[in-house]
């Protein structure tokens, strides 16, 4: 499954407010559609990669609007074609401290807390058959934030189950950190099932681990990556509700984390399944085993 990293979100599908530019996501579209596999969109809604002309063009009085319209647009134009939606991206966020867990991004300042259902809303009129997911980060680690969110996660999705809000899954990020060891796995798997009870589908959207903290040596780096991959994919898929897995990229040629999160000694980055030259790594084997051991669902939809 193909996923824009940056080709769909707002920065590239929007040069001025009255023009769109969809060259880079058509041809990623024809791409998957020409070699088997399927393409997921990549963000309808976020506090990031706005374009240069949102602040000073968009206001409370035409953001709704200007929301709804990117939406359709968008949607439509690729209505029966994408496997699922991210259609707003990371929207809990407890260190902004609001009681609802709400990230205070521009569209809650400008729209209030109800743009995230709107989004939904919006998609599901112009897709009806579209799967909607609200895709979100810090779900993962056993640390006061990430409880936080996910229990923000959670209060958000039973409010839309009871209101009837068009959602049907929980993309979970999983950028897992050399940084952070405190992984409970039992804890995550009770996280996962609480999604589930609320008749939703989870995917692993953009899963890779930064290698910052580990060894230098690479058979020893390598080795430690793809154990963190097994242990955090062995939980994961665990939940039979769990139904795809998204690395956020391939290769360690590519990957956002080169420069998001590079390592001191400045050694190339190895955090994704296959090296720079396209060869398997221990973590390519890590994951092929995590999805071998996990349970059967070819009994289900
Ligand atoms: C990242 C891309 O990988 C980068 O190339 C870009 O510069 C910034 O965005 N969460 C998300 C993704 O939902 O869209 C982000 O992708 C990584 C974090």
């Amino acid at each position: 499954m193909l996923v824009p990293e940056s080709e769909m979100k707002w920065a590239s599908l929007r040069p001025t407010p009255d023009k769109y530019d969809f060259t880079a996501p058509d041809w990623m579209l024809n791409f998957a559609q020409n070699n088997g596999l399927l393409m997921r969109g990549h963000t309808l809604v976020w506090h990031e990669a706005l374009p240069k002309w949102f602040p000073e063009t968009v206001i409370t009085t035409n953001a709704e609007r200007i929301m709804s319209e990117h939406i359709t647009t968008v949607v439509s134009r690729y209505a029966g074609k994408i496997h699922s939606w991210d259609v707003v991206n990371e929207a809990i966020n407890p260190w902004d401290k609001r009681s609802d867990g709400l990230r205070n991004t521009p569209w809650l300042k400008l729209l209030g807390p109800k743009y995230v259902e709107t989004a939904f809303r919006t998609a599901a009129a112009t897709d009806p058959g579209a799967m909607l997911v609200l895709n979100q980060n810090h779900l993962e680690y056993d640390t006061p934030g990430d409880e936080a969110t996910r229990n923000a996660t959670l209060n958000l999705l039973r409010r839309f189950k009871k209101d009837r809000v068009p959602v049907h899954a929980l993309g979970i990020e999983s950028h897992l950190t050399s940084s952070e060891p405190r992984f409970n796995a039992n804890r995550f798997r009770n996280f996962l099932k609480q999604v589930a009870d609320l008749d939703m589908k989870i995917l692993i959207t953009e899963l890779d681990i930064d290698d910052q903290k580990f060894a230098a040596d690479i058979a020893e780096r390598d080795k430690i990556v793809a154990e963190k991959y097994h242990e955090y994919l062995s939980a994961a898929l665990s939940e039979p509700a769990v139904i795809s897995v998204l690395t956020w990229g391939l290769s360690d040629r590519s990957t956002w984390l080169s420069g998001y999160k590079p390592r001191e000694d400045k050694l190339p980055v190895r955090v994704l399944p296959f090296d720079s030259n396209l060869n398997y790594k221990p973590a390519f084997h890590a994951i092929a085993k995590a999805i071998d051991g996990a349970p059967d669902r070819t009994r289900q939809r």
